[in-house]
């Protein structure tokens, strides 16, 4: 890994230069943010691989490059289909997982600290399986499987989460909870009657 540190969904501590930054603000402000209701909804299997499930799976990989993320699954745009895209790394491939499911989970899991696109300013800590098998297909339709460990293990349960309409959040300790309910709490505006 480099001197980036990546946690769940984002990419952390990173130096961007003021055109990565706009792009980085462009499209944060595409993805749904804490109370938007998508984020609470449960996604739909896709049937349909087409023209549209292309541009979409498109769309979010720009999205997630531009948004310095991980991760990224369609809910957090408000499409409400079974599909996300990841890449743990730039030297991995990044690749769009449709209708997943992950099949068998190791037995060790590991605490650490997670980030949502959609919870921005938000760190939590995250106990996961450091091991799964995910199965699902790729945007043709073909049948996809991949083993997973460490970081990808750890995003795609995430990905996935977010599908169910499961946040970071629901997966804390209470006092990780609550600090991070008061961080996201929308701050009152001086002034404002
Ligand atoms: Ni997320």
């Amino acid at each position: 890994m480099s001197e980036e540190t990546q946690a769940g969904q984002v990419i952390e501590d990173e130096e961007l230069d003021p055109e990565a930054e706009t792009r980085r603000r462009l499209a944060l402000a595409q993805i749904r943010q804490w109370g938007d209701p998508a984020l609470r909804l449960r996604a739909h299997e896709v049937e349909a691989f087409d023209e549209d499930l292309n541009r979409l799976v498109e769309r979010m990989e720009i999205l997630m490059h531009d948004a310095r993320g991980v991760g990224l699954a369609a809910t957090q745009i408000g499409v409400l289909l079974r599909l996300f895209v990841f890449q743990p790394s730039e030297d991995e491939q990044l690749r769009a997982v449709v209708n997943p499911r992950i099949v068998a989970s190791g037995d060790e899991t590991e605490v650490d600290e997670e980030g949502c696109l959609s919870l921005q300013g938000v760190k939590v800590p995250v106990e996961r399986p450091t091991t799964v098998v995910l199965e699902g297909q790729d945007e043709t339709g073909a049948e996809l499987r991949l083993e997973l460990e460490g970081l990808g293990a750890r995003i795609v349960q995430h990905e996935l989460d977010h599908l169910d309409g499961v946040l970071i959040i629901d997966r804390t300790d209470d006092e990780s909870r609550r600090g991070a309910l008061a961080r996201l709490r929308p701050q009152p505006v001086l002034g404002a009657r």
